[in-house]
């Protein structure tokens, strides 16, 4: 990373969230279905007050790009598919809400002390992780780096938000390692995970932790395989094909628990999660995260789809919204049980005692 540019921050009184009591199924599990199904997308769900706004960064950094009737991110301009404008902000602030409900209200699975002090956060997005844990740890300083500078200007003290690039040089000296690192829905996003990995082992503080939580692209049926005829399905492959030839393939994360340990970390643990799309268990936290992960998965076609296969597939904006169409009409309405699996990967950098550094 280089060259960071920091935002302002201003004091706000920290408060406390709530932890929702939730039982998700681990992988394998099966999902007692309602015997009458109730697919239909509640509208409200989707209500977000996620806002964008300008600051005094250099407009080599805000001067956005728009594509499509969308808007992409300008430093490291091409390098992010995916748009970083406010229905894209509203989409990531409600999965971070999904991710609470799948975590029982917590930001994290991974055993943190009760007192972090260097966090960061990869690919911070809106920030709304980031500005959740300086809120809930105030003995942490939070930083979260991100491509867009697209986080909001009033935040907590100890909480800052970076526009740089998490795949260059990172800028710290190793006297100030990281007690926890975190990343969340970053497949797709990055080229070399082994040099990232190697990049956060080095910064990362003995005894200290790294925590991946990212959904595995694969969408999935309780009753069977898709078919082939599936426009998810159809969906699916092109966006792994596409993925995988631009250089930062969506479906990886079978491969990170390895990355962790082959970087250096220890203990690495992995929790799957089965998580529910549409409103199809019988189970009322499951359905409520379902109703979630419907409207989510709706609003995800559009922003996964259009710079994807434009920029790298060849379709014309015309071919993508048909297909865009299609699979949306099929997240409304189908009747398959529809789940994908959430990773949890945590890992730890041994004390020092046990440390070769
Ligand atoms: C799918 S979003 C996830 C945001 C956030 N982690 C969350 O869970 O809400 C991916 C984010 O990573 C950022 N990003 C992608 N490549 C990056 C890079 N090389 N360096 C820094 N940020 C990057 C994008 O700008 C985007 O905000």
């Amino acid at each position: 990373m280089s060259a960071p540019q920091q935002q302002g921050a201003a004091p706000q009184q920290p408060h406390h969230h709530p932890a929702p009591q939730t039982t998700v199924p681990l992988q394998g599990a099966a999902i007692e279905a309602e015997s009458e199904e109730n697919s239909e997308v509640d509208s409200t769900l989707g209500e977000s007050d996620a806002s964008s706004f300008t600051t005094s960064l250099a407009s080599s950094v805000v001067d956005y790009p728009y594509e499509n009737g969308r808007r992409y991110h300008k430093f490291r301009e091409g390098e992010y598919l995916y748009p970083n404008d406010e229905p894209e902000q509203d989409r990531l602030d409600m999965l971070h809400h999904i991710y609470r409900l799948m975590l029982g209200g917590s930001l994290h699975k991974a055993a943190l002390p009760p007192s972090p002090q260097r966090v960061i956060d990869l690919g911070t997005g809106t920030g709304i992780w980031a500005l959740d844990f300086a809120d809930e740890y105030p003995s942490a300083t939070v930083e979260g780096v991100d491509l867009s500078p697209i986080q909001p200007r009033w935040i907590p003290p100890n909480c800052k938000f970076i526009v740089d690039d998490i795949e260059a040089e990172w800028p710290y000296p190793t006297e100030q390692a990281f007690d926890y690192i975190h990343q969340r829905n970053m497949v797709g996003s990055v080229g070399d995970w082994d040099r990232l990995y190697e990049q956060a082992y080095k910064h990362t503080k003995p005894g200290g932790y790294i925590e991946l939580q990212e959904f595995r692209v694969d969408f999935l049926s309780q009753q069977g395989p898709l078919p082939e005829n599936s426009e998810i399905n159809k969906w699916q492959k092109q966006i792994n094909a596409g993925t995988a030839s631009f250089g930062k393939p969506l479906n990886v994360i079978e491969d990170l628990a390895n990355k962790l340990k082959a970087a250096g970390f220890v203990d690495v643990h992995e929790d799957i999660l089965k998580i529910p799309i549409g409103a199809w268990p019988k189970d009322k936290n499951l359905k409520l995260i379902g109703q979630f992960m419907q409207l989510h998965a709706i609003e995800s076609v559009e922003p996964l789809t259009l710079a994807l296969f434009t920029r790298v597939l060849g379709w014309t904006e015309l071919e993508c919204q048909v297909l865009i169409g299609k699979v949306q009409e099929e997240f409304k309405t189908s009747r398959k049980q529809l789940f994908v699996y959430t990773h949890f990967i945590t890992g730890r950098k041994a004390d020092r005692a046990h440390s070769e550094d």
